[in-house]
């Protein structure tokens, strides 16, 4: 009887465990960053990330061809240095380049994200698009 009473008790402080961590570590996936790379990247990079966007040829650097990125760096996805040139650099907003920086004010909403093996904290958003991304890889 004891036993049982004790399960019981268990078996609901895990669930509440597991529910508390879930949604403190529910982690963005591709279709969070689908949406985003919809929004935000397709009038330059296309819709396939080939670079072929209805803004490409107005452009006067060609937009980069994203579902290359793990093939051109050896085969593997370059997750770190894929993230910081989307996110650039909010100190150097000069800088030029083309591309529109995506860091600002994204920095609120952070998750954990684990990057040549530390965890860095990255904005949900952009987590979400690195996964879309290297889903996309050719
Ligand atoms: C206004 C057009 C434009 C938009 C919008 C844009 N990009 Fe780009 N992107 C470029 C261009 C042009 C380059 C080539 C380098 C440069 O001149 O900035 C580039 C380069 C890149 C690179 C570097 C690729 C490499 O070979 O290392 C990545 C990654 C990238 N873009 C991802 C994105 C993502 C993700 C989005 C949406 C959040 C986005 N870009 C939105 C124009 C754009």
């Amino acid at each position: 009887m004891r036993t049982s009473i004790w399960s019981i008790m268990g078996s609901g402080l895990l669930t509440v465990g597991l529910v508390a961590c879930t949604e403190e570590l529910s982690m963005p996936d591709r279709t969070e960053g689908a949406a985003f790379f919809a929004d935000n990247c397709v009038s330059c990079h296309g819709v396939r990330g080939h670079g072929d966007g209805p803004l490409a040829a107005g452009l006067p650097t060609t937009p980069s061809n994203l579902a290359t990125l793990s093939r051109r760096n050896g085969g593997t996805f370059p997750d770190a240095r894929a993230l910081s040139y989307i996110y650039g650099d909010p100190m150097q907003a000069h800088l030029a380049r083309v591309m529109p920086q995506f860091g600002g004010a994204m920095a609120e909403d952070l998750v954990p994200v684990e990057f040549d093996g530390i965890m860095t904290p990255t904005p949900r958003v952009l987590a979400g698009l690195l996964a879309y991304l290297e889903s996309i890889q050719e």
